[in-house]
């Protein structure tokens, strides 16, 4: 009797223990993240990471073709979100509704030589009729933009939601994280400062020049020649296309860039869940500068953007960036708008 008794009790305890998730829903509130694009470069990896991350206890992952696979893959993994893979035009609904967060990097990467911008044709209508979607199954849901051009597809997304009636300038956001990603990385390689906890604002836009790393509000600060300063920010400009060319035709950054969305979408997350002071620097609606959009750091919160940060100090080097940048951030901004409004 006693020896029943305790063989089923040892045997509840266990297997009360193996039930249990590793992250229950107690602890963080529901949240669905739908990523659109999911079986591409950046959709894979970042479907992963996103599978990580304890606050995502729903993932949709949608693509035109693949997502089952990608789907059945990623939801063994033994963490809290339930997954589910969506293909085609005909179940967008379906992964859309009920979403908190809309992750998009669906559309084509670069090839050696090409710019960001070589790819709005192809990109931007893609950007405009998932906007469109999102408009119609979660007008309430924060965007975070990948799909390049960001300069260009963000204002796109912008006037489609305007059109919609469903637009909220602090739910649209363009993912320049892995601006700062680069800019950290390249700055502690140089400077010889732990990248752990670094801080390196990055603003402007997400595309050569309009990329501004603002190296002279780095925490830790390290002692490096004008020099060097310059040789950083041509880096972190050139990030994309680094990988581009290493990449040699096939594609652009994958790994990096889902592991900056996973980051910056993690930010977006504990906004909403209203966690304190999380502050990421993001391309969205501003009046930092005299452009509409801008990427400088930006508060995260209950509704998306608390509040958009602005530029501080600027060195004259940085000035000067500054000031470069605007005519090519403007055009970008305006090719985006002249294009959502094209019937
Ligand atoms: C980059 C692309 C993904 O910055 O925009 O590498």
């Amino acid at each position: 009797m006693m020896a029943a008794m305790l063989r089923s009790l040892r045997s509840s305890t266990t297997s009360s223990r193996f039930l249990r998730r590793p992250y229950s829903s107690e602890s963080h509130p529901e949240r669905k993240v739908t990523v659109l694009g999911a079986a591409g470069g950046i959709g894979q990896p970042l479907s992963l990471l996103m599978k990580l991350n304890p606050l995502v206890s729903r993932l949709a992952l949608y693509d035109i073709a693949g997502t089952p696979g990608v789907a059945a893959d990623v939801s063994h993994v033994n963490t809290r979100s339930e997954v589910a893979g969506y293909a085609g035009e005909e179940q967008l609904a379906q992964a859309l509704e009920g979403s908190d967060l809309v992750i998009i990097p669906a559309g084509v990467p670069r090839k050696p030589g090409m710019t960001r911008d070589d790819l709005f044709n192809i990109n931007a209508g893609i950007v405009k009729s998932l906007s469109i979607a999102i408009a119609k199954y979660c007008p309430n849901a924060l965007v975070n933009m990948i799909s390049n051009p960001v300069n260009s597809t963000v204002p796109i997304a912008a006037e489609v939601f305007k059109k919609a009636g469903t637009y909220d300038e602090k739910k649209l956001f363009g993912v320049t994280t892995l601006d700062v990603v680069r800019a950290k990385t390249f700055y502690a390689g140089k400077a010889n400062v732990p990248i752990e906890g670094l801080i390196v604002p990055v603003v402007g836009g997400h595309a050569g020049i309009t990329i501004l790393p603002l190296f002279s509000q780095a925490s830790p600060q390290a002692n490096l020649s004008d020099e060097q300063i310059i040789a950083l920010t041509k880096r972190t400009q050139d990030g994309g296309t680094e990988v581009v060319e290493a990449k040699a035709g096939k594609g652009s950054a994958t790994l990096s860039m889902a592991y900056a969305g996973a980051i910056f979408a993690d930010a977006c997350l504990k906004g909403l869940n209203g966690v304190p002071d999380v502050i990421e620097c993001s391309y969205v609606q501003s009046t930092v500068t005299e452009l509409p959009f801008f990427a400088s750091k930006v508060r995260l919160g209950k509704n998306g953007v608390e509040e958009v940060l602005e530029l501080g100090n600027l060195t004259d080097f940085e000035k000067q960036g500054l000031a470069s940048l605007l005519p090519e951030l403007k055009a970008s901004i305006e090719k985006g708008i002249k294009f959502a409004n094209q019937s």
